[in-house]
């Protein structure tokens, strides 16, 4: 579905000199497969989902999403920021129907579908308020619901649960799997939490320090449908493990945790 063949990209700093973001980063990602990006902070994780989305073009290598390269965004891919950016002056609901509005794709039973999401994420009743009256965690749920509106084939989260509080976040990635189930498509997540990324994903990509490699594509060994039950067992803990020693591993000089 998505083909990522060594891709690098350099960015110019400030100063002119430049900043190797990504380096020769390639993988080969099936159809309704969910794959995670791991990683310090600054390895080139949202640079990375900015790529495969078509809001930046590589420096060097090649993306092809069913063989064809992207060049620009496209219809069939929906995408969540870290932050929510939903417009301020639209209704919840006319947040969600934006992507169908853009593309000139309202049927009758579009805002059906934004409420029955809404529902889905337990948004029901906050159609027709505005952004600023939601919670920064609910504004981030409206975005997810209008990167879904369209139903894309394709779905990439950048740290999408990353402002939400510890239980929105379980309650969240759980509902993302559900839907995942539901309506299957390709999604490329990014988050800095590895339990996260072990919890939802078939593989996850740890990647090094900038300059982003891949220092290693993980197999995620746990069966599915998954709950939290899965987190006490000794597979998901030793695959985190490992995926932990390879972020710590691969690291030079920085401190703290990955993020
Ligand atoms: N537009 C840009 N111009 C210059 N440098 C950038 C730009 N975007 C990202 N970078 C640099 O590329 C590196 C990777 O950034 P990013 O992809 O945001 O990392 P991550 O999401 O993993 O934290 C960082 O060093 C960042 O400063
Ligand atoms: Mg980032």
């Amino acid at each position: 579905m998505i083909e990522i063949d060594k891709l690098s990209k350099v960015f110019q700093s400030q100063d002119g000199e430049d900043v190797v973001a990504v380096r020769n980063f390639s993988v080969a990602i099936a159809k309704n497969e969910f794959v995670s990006l791991v990683g310090p902070s600054g390895c080139g994780k949202s640079t990375m989902l900015r790529l495969v989305a078509g809001l930046i073009p590589p420096t060097v290598g090649t993306i092809l999403i069913e063989g064809v390269p992207v060049r620009e965004p496209r219809q069939d891919t929906g995408i969540v920021f870290q932050s929510p950016t939903l417009l301020p002056w639209a209704t919840v609901a006319d947040n969600v129907l934006f992507p169908l509005k853009m593309m000139h794709q309202m049927a009758v039973d579009s805002l059906d579908k934004a409420n029955a999401l809404l529902g889905l994420v337990g948004l029901a009743g906050f159609e027709k308020k505005y952004p600023r009256e939601l919670s920064g965690g609910m504004q981030q749920r409206a975005a997810i619901c209008r990167a879904l509106i369209h139903d894309p084939g394709i779905l990439l989260m950048d740290e999408p649960f990353g402002a939400l509080d510890a239980l929105t976040r379980e309650e969240m990635s759980l509902e993302l799997l559900r839907i995942w189930t539901e309506q299957p498509k390709t999604i490329l997540f990014v988050t800095h939490s590895i339990p996260e990324a072990v919890l939802l994903s078939d593989r996850v990509i740890v990647m090094s320090a900038r300059p982003g490699e891949i220092v290693e594509i993980v197999e995620v060994p746990l069966p599915r449908p998954r709950s939290f039950a899965v987190e006490a067992r000794s597979e998901f803990q030793d695959c985190a493990q490992h995926i932990r020693k390879l972020i710590f591993g691969a690291r030079d000089e920085h401190d703290g945790a990955p993020s």
